[in-house]
């Protein structure tokens, strides 16, 4: 069943301009490297790797990635979406140097691009804020995969609740933000993610971190 979008709402909602002040230390800084044994130097890697100068960010947070990532030119095309203006006003004034197109959008409603036509996209940590159960955050998946032109790559990572090793503290703090609805993760596991990927994507691979799962799908040339 397809979320309401006050149920998607709720995925975002915590995303203040004073919170999103707070994101770089608390979530990059702190939580990923002690609570989901994630460091963020990881997911900067996956970037390095994987962006391209034709990318579309999905779920854009404070930016950091695309501020600290590098693009393979000195002037990629960046398209930022979310749902959240807060989050887009914050990116976009990062990372003007690129001068991106801003696009607010609930990603579980029909997307408006009218072809398919970014050569990487990025889906870092917003499966686990989606409300619902994981086939239905893929089905959102699938989507975004039809706007990669061929050859592209879909790339992110999300946190799960099953088929990684998580400590008591991420226990905790997952159960916490569960409560908070700031995440929907309780029941997502590694091995719906892969199935979802396997099903939108010609190849897939997926690597755990912690309890993080960086995964990368390839539409074929
Ligand atoms: C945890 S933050 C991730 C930020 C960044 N990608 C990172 O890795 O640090 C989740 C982001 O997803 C956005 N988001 C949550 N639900 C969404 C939805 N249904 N549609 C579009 N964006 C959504 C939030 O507004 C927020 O920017």
């Amino acid at each position: 069943m397809v979320p309401t979008p006050e149920q998607a709402a709720a995925g975002q909602a915590v995303y203040t301009p004073r919170m999103l002040r707070l994101y770089d230390i608390l979530v990059l800084g702190l939580s990923n490297r002690l609570i989901w044994k994630c460091p963020t130097a990881k997911l900067l890697q996956l970037y390095n790797d994987s962006v391209s100068d034709n990318h579309l960010d999905v779920g854009v947070g404070t930016g950091y990635y695309l501020d600290r990532c590098r693009f393979p030119t000195d002037q990629p095309q960046i398209a930022l979406l979310d749902m959240n203006p807060n989050c887009l006003y914050a990116t976009a004034n990062r990372i003007s140097r690129y001068e991106p197109t801003c696009h607010e959008a609930n990603i579980f409603e029909p997307l408006t691009f009218e072809e398919a036509r970014f050569k990487s996209i990025a889906l870092n940590y917003v499966l686990h804020c989606l409300p619902g159960a994981m086939q239905h955050k893929l089905v959102a998946v699938r989507h975004l995969a039809e706007l990669l032109t061929p050859g592209g790559l879909l790339f992110g990572s999300t946190l799960l609740s099953g088929g990684v090793q998580r400590g008591w503290p991420a226990r905790c703090l997952m159960s916490f933000y569960n409560r908070k609805q700031i995440f929907s993760n309780t029941e997502d596991d590694l091995a719906t993610l892969e199935r979802g990927l396997a099903e939108s994507f010609d190849t897939y691979d997926v690597e755990v971190v912690g309890c993080a799962a960086l995964f990368r799908g390839h539409r074929a040339s």
